[in-house]
């Protein structure tokens, strides 16, 4: 016999022990275990598998397990495997025998499946909400800036005048589109997988419509084994959490470059800046950047979980118990940052005037230019060609469209007129883009209303 044999077999069922549980994560949704353990036992008791005397003391037990552990009173045992056999041994502890029976027709596989889909439905609506917000946020900044100019790029180089109101409203679009998302996977998602089983049902008369209806599920899942081996709908939510995090990062991008010295077109509220240790002079854009890098964060959450289902045979295999984490950290990541985001943005201060000046150089009128000439009877082509002659003349003088002369001008077309300086002003380019979609006032406001019906709806 070994000298540390004994312990050694000791230290070794220690360290599986450690590796195998999940309580340390997965009591979190201690809440949601609970109320499918109640409305498994509801249903047992409608089909006669339990008494009703039996449902009432697992019942009690159990609503008192729960507000222990809400008050304090209870603490979740770090020791025990996962959340599943907490709340189970608890019961049996507190109500004897009879909470033995709390299990009957159910296995961990189906409980774990439906606790996280529970879990899961509340989060996505507290995420939606979330987006709510930031969308409400926005759409006040688009309200209160219809017409204030700034440039819009391409290549971010100055391309055409734009509004603030045009460019938050691109982004409006982008969130917007995340909450449809999102309702999509709830929609998707809400079938009540318990019943299942460990993968091929059980032999009780079970009602599985019965407790998916006590539970505010759709209906109930129509196969066993797909039931406790999807996790399709956590893909889809770290899928629709990565793409709004790279909005979120987009426009955490813009930001810090606006905050920048070399633009000052916005100015970060110091509650969401940072100094430098030895820098005195600086504010740092520090919460725009971590939400930029919590991104990576999410995304690897995204392949993390796409690479542990890949080589997952049916139905239940242990891999899946790493869906938690990874989930659960993409999910506060993604909330933390959505409502630092909107904090951040709803205090920032916009240096309108140097927005605007910005605007009206870097030749943003110049397609306007062309636009003169072909109103004029100039095709397109050659009205691009005239006016490149004219950006490359101011170039070389160090003047923008609006400064030069007439004279100036008709050397390079006799077709310009007095009238040209008025279609490039910044106030026209920006005003006569009236099509849907485009930064005219007239028209965005038309979009800042439907907006408006959207987030009250
Ligand atoms: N902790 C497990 C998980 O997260 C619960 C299911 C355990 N099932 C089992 N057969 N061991 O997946």
């Amino acid at each position: 016999m070994k000298l540390w044999g004994g312990r050694f077999t000791k230290e070794e069922n220690t360290l599986v022990n450690q590796f195998n549980a999940s309580i340390s994560f997965d009591q979190r949704f201690y809440r949601q275990d609970i109320r499918g353990s109640i409305a498994h036992v509801t249903m047992l008791a409608k089909q006669a598998i339990l008494t009703e005397d039996e449902k009432y003391q697992i019942i009690a037990g159990l609503e008192g397990i729960l507000s222990d552990v809400e008050s304090g009173a209870l603490e979740i045992d770090p020791e025990a495997e996962d959340i599943h056999s907490f709340v189970e041994a608890t019961l049996i502890e507190r109500i004897g025998a009879v909470g033995k029976k709390l299990h009957t027709g159910r296995s961990r596989n189906d409980q774990v499946a439906l606790d996280m889909k529970l879990y899961i439905r509340d989060e996505i609506s507290a995420l939606d909400a979330l987006v709510k917000e930031l969308l409400q946020a926005l759409l006040t900044v688009i309200e209160e800036n219809l017409e204030t100019y700034m440039p819009g790029f391409t290549h971010l180089q100055k391309a055409q005048p734009v509004t603030i109101a045009h460019h938050f409203s691109a982004y409006f679009e982008m969130f917007l589109r995340d909450r449809s998302r999102l309702f999509d996977i709830q929609k998707r998602m809400n079938t009540c997988p318990l019943g299942a089983g460990a993968l091929a049902g059980t032999t009780y008369p079970l009602d599985r419509e019965y407790t998916a209806s006590l539970l505010d599920f759709d209906c109930a899942t129509r196969n066993s084994m797909d039931s406790v081996s999807d996790r399709d709908y956590l893909i889809e939510l770290c899928s629709a959490m990565a793409t709004m995090m790279m909005h979120l990062s987009r426009f955490c991008e813009e930001i810090i470059l606006w905050n920048s010295n070399e633009y000052q077109f916005v100015e970060l509220d110091d509650a969401y800046s940072t100094g430098s240790s030895i820098m005195p002079q600086k504010k740092n854009p520090d919460i725009a950047e971590l939400v930029r890098g919590k991104t990576g964060r999410v995304y690897g959450a995204l392949i993390s979980i796409l690479t542990t289902m890949k080589g997952i045979p049916l139905a239940y295999n242990k891999d899946m118990q790493e869906d938690k984490e990874l989930v659960f950290d993409a999910i506060d990541t993604t909330k933390g940052c959505l409502s630092l985001f909107t904090g951040m943005l709803a205090t920032m201060r916009f240096h309108k005037e140097i927005m605007k000046k910005s605007a009206m150089n870097g030749f943003t009128n110049a397609t306007d230019a062309a636009d003169y000439l072909v109103n004029r009877g100039v095709p397109f082509r050659d009205a691009h060609g005239i006016v490149g002659r004219l950006v490359l003349y101011c170039l070389d003088k160090g003047l923008s469209l609006d400064d030069m002369s007439l004279e100036e001008y008709r050397a390079i077309s006799p077709v310009f007129d007095a009238d040209i300086y008025e279609a490039i002003s910044l106030k026209t380019c920006v005003e006569k883009r009236t099509t849907l979609g485009a930064p005219g006032p007239s028209v965005m406001k038309k979009v800042a209303a439907k907006y408006r019906k959207l987030l009250e709806s």
